[in-house]
């Protein structure tokens, strides 16, 4: 093993066979001394070891391609499980959900009991509008913005209540939107039968990131008066901002936040977590039967359970692939390691080198906010005269994995992230400017 791989297990507190099930407790002057090596980058690059070195990788944040010790975290369950299933599951199905959700809400600002493990963004989506206490001709107001999945549950959600759906643009010009007009937009959306507001922090069509603090503030003030049973929720689909922002989700001002964590978080593929504030977690209806103890010992007893409804219910339940979701404290350890504010100004800093290499290009139209207060990891371009599927094809023959948003626009795009070097950039740059 070389000496950047161990120091770097050592530091995630995940090599070999000490993984076991423990979080780890790397002390901040280790986790300092790490991510102040000078070649910080290249080690981390290292740990995406299977990530082929043959391409540039600007669209990791579709699905994640596991980091060492996350993989090292999977394959260490993965065997326990094939050498004796019974006992293994048996020891730690009940114990790991607590583990999971405590890793989770120290990475997040939050508490361990306000973290529901999911298996998706999807899975989270679904199960929070679902949810819902909603009443018929109540309404869920969002965006023209966000992803299929998330249209989608609030479209079968508020079909189920007999609720309404209203849909808003936030913005008319992406290159003078302000996050006041943003904000000024839901304000004035906000209507008296409003029940939630469900928005997306990092718009996967364009890069655009949304204030979501000045929305939590306009909501907020909308509620003056209302009654707990009316109030508007802030729902947010926080997926491609979490594992990329230095931001505490837990103070965004979000009722819900739903992210997937086999992203930017580089947590197991098929993860992901539910985070509310623990008051939340009461007014959600539960419509999915969790393993979980409170649910379990009432249907022993032939009662239901008479305590309120709590995250830990609100998981896939059911025997599914435990490797996978025990291996999740490893990917929050993974980030600790490396430090989250330097996590987000190296992606912030690739990011702005993209941009402003496609900003000077005539025939290039940015569609991301320049500047990192509206926009995050993904950078949203079109070439003029080319098609973006054309333009995702031709970058593809030359080893660059671009992608094309899967919205109306289809723009092409870019997602420097931290796999990426500016060389690299500046290779990919080079290759749209010669498609002039
Ligand atoms: C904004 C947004 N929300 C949700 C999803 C779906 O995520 P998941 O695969 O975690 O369900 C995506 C997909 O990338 C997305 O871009």
């Amino acid at each position: 093993m070389n000496m950047d791989r161990r120091s770097f297990l050592i530091n995630a507190g995940v090599s070999g066979a000490a993984l076991t099930l423990s979080v780890s407790t790397s002390a901040a002057g280790q986790v300092n001394a790490f991510s102040n090596q000078p070649n910080v980058w290249s080690i981390v690059r290292s740990q995406f070891d299977q990530l082929s070195r043959e391409h540039i990788h600007l669209s990791s944040f579709f699905l994640v391609s596991h980091p060492r010790p996350v993989r090292d975290a999977i394959e260490t369950h993965r065997r326990a499980i094939d050498e004796n299933p019974f006992d293994y599951i048996e020891k730690n199905m009940f114990e790991m959900p607590g583990r999971i959700q405590k890793a989770a809400a120290e990475y997040l600002g939050g508490s361990p009991n306000e973290v529901a493990v999911t298996n998706s963004t999807t899975m989270g989506l679904a199960f929070v509008y679902h949810g819902l206490p909603l009443k018929a001709g109540q309404e869920i107001l969002t965006t023209a913005h966000d992803h299929f999945v998330h249209h989608e549950s609030i479209r079968l959600a508020a079909e189920r209540a007999g609720a309404v759906v209203k849909k808003i643009a936030l913005y008319d010009d992406l290159v003078r939107v302000s996050e006041t007009e943003i904000a000024e937009r839901i304000r004035k959306a906000i209507g008296p039968k409003t029940r939630a507001v469900g928005v997306t922090w990092v718009h996967s069509s364009t890069g655009l990131k949304l204030p979501v603090r000045a929305i939590a503030d306009v909501i907020m003030t909308a509620n003056k008066g209302r009654a707990d049973a009316d109030r508007v929720l802030l729902i947010v689909d926080g997926v491609h901002g979490f594992g990329v922002e230095d931001e505490s989700v837990a103070s965004l001002g979000a009722d819900f936040f739903i992210a997937g964590t086999h992203k930017w978080i580089f947590g197991p593929r098929g993860t992901g977590i539910v985070w509310a504030p623990a008051e939340n977690w009461k007014m959600l209806k539960q419509f999915f039967p969790a393993f979980a103890e409170g649910p379990f010992v009432a249907w022993l007893s032939d009662t239901k359970s008479s305590a309120p409804m709590q995250a830990a219910w609100m998981t896939q339940g059911g025997f599914h692939a435990f490797e996978y979701e025990w291996a999740m404290p490893a990917a929050f350890e993974f980030h600790k390691t490396i430090g989250r504010t330097k996590i987000a100004e190296r992606i912030h800093f690739l990011n702005d080198v993209c941009k402003d290499g496609l900003a000077e290009m005539r025939h290039v139209r940015l569609h991301t906010p320049k500047g990192n207060r509206l926009s995050s990891g993904l950078v949203a371009f079109e070439i003029d005269g080319v098609k973006s599927g054309d333009v995702v094809k031709k970058l593809h023959e030359n080893k660059v994995i671009a992608s094309q948003a899967p919205y109306r626009e289809g723009y092409v795009r870019l997602a420097p992230s931290l796999v990426n070097t500016p060389a690299e950039l500046e290779t990919t740059l080079r290759h749209i400017r010669s498609l002039a």
